[in-house]
This record gives structure tokens, sequence and C-alpha cells, in this order.
């Protein structure tokens, strides 16, 4: 981002400024569907440790880099989806959601785990089939699952200019005191603090969520000296006392405390190019999350904010359908990978999933207050003039020019997009398709400005076809 969140951005409070901690406490939401958390995961692992972090006495940067690598915890969630539902042949949220809270140092519940999230939900042979392509697999394949993650979740913090302290953070989140962290095998003191408090509040937070915050506490003193650093557990003595404090982390209002927990002299507030930094960063986790749809948010945003320009569209209104670009679907993070990725007709209960998509786009970016213009815009590409659109069936009267040039720019990306298994289409061909449903399920000046714009050059290529 163009000010990236360092002293020099906290030392200077403006109220025209985003709050970053508001941006990104909204967007994690995101996150926490990818991980197949409860919503407010995020949030509250970020209250959580950020109360480990006072008790510590962390001066107030510290506690600033950890505010941020707890909101940031899982940006690389998605980059393991694909290869996580290979893996297990089953639905990546569920087995996401089985690891968080499984023992996955001990071999033997590894082994169990293996067992018993091998082709959830199928028949006895087809689970039979994925065990044995899981024992085939590398034994390292689940520790280089994990390794992906963070290096793509550190990466994606650097993009967003945060400090080193805050990239470490991220990077070490599956690093376990004894060693036996699955990414990189730091141990003890070696594993960034940030990192050890981070993994600590994650734990704390899935657990209580689940079983009860009783349970959270039990489970890291059982831990303590394997998974945590005694120290910080020690911290946590006097929790069990605090009721109330509990009870408010699972109260409505999680997001709202959010801010508060921000150091105060170390609020950082961004300008719009930097928000259309984290709306960019965001369109990444969500391209990241399947090889079939690879770079398209990104390409999409990109074709938009073209359309606007040749159609006359002023600055704002471009800068909103970009930003829309971006974060159309971002509610894909909540579809598994096994519907996403399958290579085949989908049943009438997949489709169900694909097309709730954009309900989760809109909730997701219409949580977000400096998004509550584009919310909606974000979440209609696939409505039609029509009526013949998903998932409101809206007709031409209800969907303004910026909704009609998202849903062009989407269809023109997806046809022309190379996939593993196939190359994209050439553009003649692709806007004789959108020329087919102009005037019926497609803005006519829509489908011409975007003929022209190819015509002149002005759209810019696939990327090339990715590996299979
Ligand atoms: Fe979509
Ligand atoms: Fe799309």
């Amino acid at each position: 981002m163009t000010t990236p969140p360092d002293a020099a951005a906290a030392a200077t409070p403006d109220g025209d400024r985003v709050l970053l901690s508001e941006l990104l406490g909204a967007l994690s939401h995101a996150l926490d569907l990818t991980e197949g958390q409860p919503w407010g995961h995020s949030v509250r692992t970020c209250l959580v440790g950020m109360r480990i972090g006072r008790t510590l006495g962390l001066d107030a940067a510290t506690r600033s880099d950890l505010y941020y690598s707890l909101l940031m915890k899982d940006a690389g969630c998605s980059s393991n989806a694909h290869a996580t539902a290979a893996f297990f042949g089953s639905d990546d949220h569920e087995v996401k959601r089985n690891l968080k809270v499984e023992d996955w140092t001990d071999p033997v519940r590894m082994r169990l785990f293996a067992l018993k999230n091998a082709a959830r939900g199928r028949g006895f042979m087809a689970r039979v089939r994925q065990v044995l392509h899981m024992a085939r697999a590398d034994e390292r394949a689940g520790n280089e699952l994990i390794r992906i993650r963070c290096e793509r979740g550190a990466e994606i913090c650097r993009s967003l200019g945060f400090p080193s302290a805050t990239i470490e953070a991220v990077r070490c989140l599956d690093e376990q005191w004894d060693g036996n962290g699955a990414a990189r095998g730091l141990a003890g003191p070696s594993i960034p603090v940030l990192a050890r408090i981070a993994s600590l509040a994650q734990t704390l937070e899935v657990f209580a969520a689940r079983e009860g915050w009783q349970r959270a506490l039990g489970v890291a003193r059982e831990r303590q000296g394997r998974w945590f650093d005694p120290e910080l557990v020690a911290t946590l003595d006097d929790w069990a006392d605090d009721p109330e404090w509990w009870a408010a982390l699972y109260g409505k209002n999680a997001l709202e405390r959010l801010s508060a927990e921000e150091p105060e002299d170390r609020v950082v507030r961004i300008d719009e190019d930097g928000v259309d930094r984290v709306a960019e960063a965001f369109a990444a986790v969500v391209d990241a999350k399947t090889p079939f749809t690879a770079a398209h948010s990104t390409r999409v945003a990109a074709i938009a904010r073209r359309l606007a320009g040749h159609l006359g569209l002023n600055f704002d209104e471009t800068r909103d359908l970009y930003r829309a670009g971006l974060l159309h679907d971002i509610g894909k993070l909540g579809v598994s990978n096994l519907i996403l990725d399958k290579n085949g007709p989908l049943s009438p209960e997949e489709r169900d999933q694909v097309e709730r998509h954009p309900v989760l786009t809109l909730t997701v970016v219409g949580q977000v207050s400096v998004f509550a213009g584009i919310a909606r815009m974000s979440a209609v590409h696939h409505e039609r003039l029509d009526g013949t659109g998903y998932p409101w069936g809206y007709e031409a009267d209800q969907l303004g020019l910026g909704d009609r040039i998202l849903g062009v720019s989407d269809i023109y990306e997806a046809l022309t997009a190379h996939r593993p298994y196939r190359d994209g289409m050439d553009p003649e061909r692709a806007l004789g398709i959108l020329h087919d449903l102009d005037g019926v399920a497609l803005d006519p000046d829509v489908v011409r400005a975007i003929g022209e714009l190819v015509g002149a050059g002005g759209i810019p290529d696939p990327d090339p076809r990715p590996a299979g």
C-alpha cells in the first residue's frame, strides 16, 4: 500500500482515511470461511492474542505488530485448499476444521485422523481408494500443505507492506515449542514470540468456540511445553476467574471491540490507494483457492476498469467497479474445492452451493463500511437482464450500468482464461458468445464496448496456461 502500516502512518491519524483494523477485521471473515471456522474466528483470535500481549507487557509497537499478525494469520489459507481437498478426497473446510482440534504431532493420532477424514461421506470403496492414495503419497505431503499456507500468508503480508515481525509471525504460525511443528521445525525461543502467541490464541479460540472456554484452557495446559511456550500458558492463570470476559468474547459485538484493542498511539489508517491494495490482496486469496480460476478476480477487475473508462464512468465509479471486480467472488472461499475443482457435471446440491457464493460475497463485502457502496454490485455479477441469472433472479430494471459491466467482464474473463485442462477461447469466439446474449441477458452497449476494446487491444491477455 502506498502508506505502509508503519510508525509514520500511525503518527498521522486522519479522520478521512480508513481504519485498517476495521477493513481487515471485516474481511477476515472471508479467511474464516476458507478455514471452515465459525464466523468471527480471526477477530476473536485477535482479541485473545491481544490480551496475552498485554499481560506480557509488550510495548505498543510490538502489540501493533501482534495485532495485525493475529488478523492476517490465515491470509494463506486458500493456497492449500485445492491440494487439501485432493489429498483427502474430502471437503477442504471440513478437513481443516477437524485438523484444528487434532493433536497432529502424534503420529498415531494423525494416522487415525487420515483414516477418518479420507473421502468423507462417500462409499466404502471410495474411502479405501483414498486411503491408498494417501499412503502412496510422500509422508511429508501433509507438512507441505501447512508450509505452503504459511509461506503464502507471509507473502500476502509482505505485499501489504507489513513490518517483518508481522510477516514472520504469520510464516511461523504453525511452529511448535518442542520443534515438532509442521512448517519449518523451529523450536523454543527461536520461534518468534508473536507466532507463539498467535498459535496459542488461535487454539484457545477454536476450542472455546467448539467446546467451551474451560476446555480451551485445559488444552493449553495439556499442550504446554509441546505445542506452546510454558511462559505464555502461565499468563492464562487468571482467565478461569473471568467468565464475563469470555462471555463478551462470544457476544455479538466482537468486531466492534476490535478497534479498541489496537494500541491507541499506533492506530493505522490508510488512503484510498491503500484500500485498493487490500482489495487486491484479498482478490489474490480468492484466486489462490483453485488453479481452475487462478487470476480470475484480478483480471475481471482490470477488464471492468477498462470498460468503465471506455463507457465514460467517472473516477469514483471506475474505482468502485475495480474494487467490486476484485472482491466479486470472495464468497467462493466458502465453497468446497471438491465442488469448485470437480471434473464433471455438478449434482443439484453441488450447483446450489456454487450458486450461493454471491450471497456470501454480499455478506462479507457488506460488512466493510468503506465498501458499503459496492457490496451489492460485487454480489450481482451472475444476474442477467432477462431474469435468468442467479441467485436472486433480478431483471433489467434492478441492474445498473456498473452491475452490467461487471457481469460482462466476468463472462469474458471466464471464456478467455486458460485453464489447466484447456486453452482459453480466442477473443473473437468469446465476443461471438457475448453478442448472442446481448439485448437479452446482457447489455448491448456493454457488449459493444468490450468488442471495441478488444479490437483496440485494450483488454489484458490472460495469464499463460497453468500446469495441470
Ligand atoms: Fe461468481
Ligand atoms: Fe467470477
